[in-house]
């Protein structure tokens, strides 16, 4: 095969990339080692950003985003007892998040690249990549028996953080930074409706906890658990239970419980891979950073890299201009560090640390007073959260 860009992986990030580009006229493969299915079932967060929203209608991705999720103007932090209400309209002048599972928004992904004949293999084995740093590199994959070559310009690495594609950048050339967080959040959807028409983050003593949903329906809920404990150790009835304690009791009163419909736990994570660019690789999303998911930062991220890579392929293409192209690792790296920060400044805001000394808890505590008691804390917290500029 033969084809301009040749996207690895099909997530949020590689399928946003290929529906920009062949809208563009720009020519892609790509390629995603699961079926769509499995894909499909993956459930994850739910909070995009108004630049990301506006992306996804450009890609023509948008009308069921638009008709079904929900603008959410604020959010609280529960703590002590007590709700704080982070206002995200008033500390931003007018700016808010909209809410839209990436499950449905990675449907109309792939509804949209098959509207348009966008060639999307699934089940490929074995994926390799090759001569990156030369003009004509190539990516080689398994199909059964078969053992497939894709010609292109450009390799896009939108594989997640389990990918191929960046261990194929040289070790003495990649930097990797990275913190792991001691515990996890455990995660049940349920059909029941939402204790909160906004997202509620809980600070507790005995862990984090977060009251999430993805329509009037269907609620999302977590809570922080250690490393340890696996899906198993954790009945319905032990997490509404345990879920209920770290809210203020008017709250877990009112929390109406069923059965999961989906449980798991996902590791906290924080990583930064430098550069995002390898001779004519590029890196994007999960594949070159990871947040923990405290700060709704995650797809965001990504969403942000697809964006610059984008507008830098056009460039490339339709004006023979590489300036995007050739500052596009500084450019994603520097939001990508400032989301980092955001992201693991919320996880020390709002969890239990097992190792923490009670000077860590004083400020901890004192963060949490500081932030409620300034405006212009709560306008830094805030734009953060809707997403900085790009
Ligand atoms: N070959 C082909 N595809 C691969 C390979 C490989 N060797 N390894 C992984 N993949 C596929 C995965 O199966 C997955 O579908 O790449 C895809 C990567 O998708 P995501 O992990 O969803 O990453 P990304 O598209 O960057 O999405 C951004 O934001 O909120 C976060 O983690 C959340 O997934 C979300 C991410
Ligand atoms: C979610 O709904 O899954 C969700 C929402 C907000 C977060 C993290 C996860 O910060």
């Amino acid at each position: 095969m033969k084809t301009k860009v040749c996207i690895i992986g099909g997530g949020p990030s590689g399928l946003l990339l290929s529906q920009l580009l062949d809208l563009k006229g720009i020519d892609t493969v790509l390629l995603e080692k699961r079926t769509r299915d499995y894909v499909l079932g993956r459930i994850r967060a739910g909070v995009l950003e108004h630049g990301f929203a506006n992306l996804l209608r450009e890609a023509q991705c948008g009308d069921r985003m638009d008709r079904e999720g929900e603008i959410h103007e604020g959010f609280f932090i529960a703590h002590d007892g007590v709700m704080d209400r982070m206002d995200l309209d008033l500390h931003t002048g007018g700016d808010s998040v909209i809410v839209y599972g990436q499950t449905e928004l990675t449907r109309d992904l792939y509804e949209a690249r098959e509207r348009m004949n966008g060639t999307v293999i699934h089940g490929v084995d074995d994926v390799q990549l090759h001569e990156l740093t030369s003009d004509a590199p190539f990516v080689t994959y398994r199909d059964g028996e078969d053992s497939v070559r894709v010609d292109c310009e450009y390799v896009i690495g939108a594989d997640g953080f389990h990918g191929v594609s960046r261990p194929s950048i040289p070790a003495d050339v990649l930097r990797e930074y990275e913190r792991v967080y001691p515990f996890g959040w455990l995660g049940v959807l349920s059909e029941t409706k939402p204790v909160s028409p906004e997202l509620i983050y809980a600070k507790h003593e005995r862990g984090f906890a977060l009251c999430s949903m993805r329509s009037q329906v269907l609620s999302r809920y977590y809570i922080q658990v250690p490393l340890t404990d696996s899906v198993d150790d954790w009945s319905d009835d032990m997490f509404w239970e345990e879920l209920k304690r770290r809210l203020p009791a008017e709250v877990a009163d009112r929390m109406q419980t069923g059965p999961s419909i989906e449980k798991s736990i996902a590791p906290l994570r924080s990583f930064v891979a430098e550069p995002m660019r390898y001779g004519n690789l590029f890196l994007a999303g999960d594949a070159a950073h990871i947040v923990p998911p405290t700060g709704a930062r995650g797809l965001n991220s990504a969403a942000s890299d697809i964006q610059y890579l984008y507008r830098a392929m056009v460039d490339h293409y339709e004006n023979s201009d590489d300036a995007g192209l050739d500052a596009y690792s500084e450019k994603a790296l520097a939001r990508v560090w400032k989301a980092q920060r955001f992201s693991w400044w919320m996880t020390n805001l709002l969890h239990a640390f097992p190792d923490a000394i009670s000077y860590d808890q004083k400020l901890q505590e004192t963060d949490l007073a500081y932030l409620f008691s300034s405006d212009n804390a709560l306008a830094s917290m805030a734009e953060n959260y809707v997403g900085l500029p790009y």
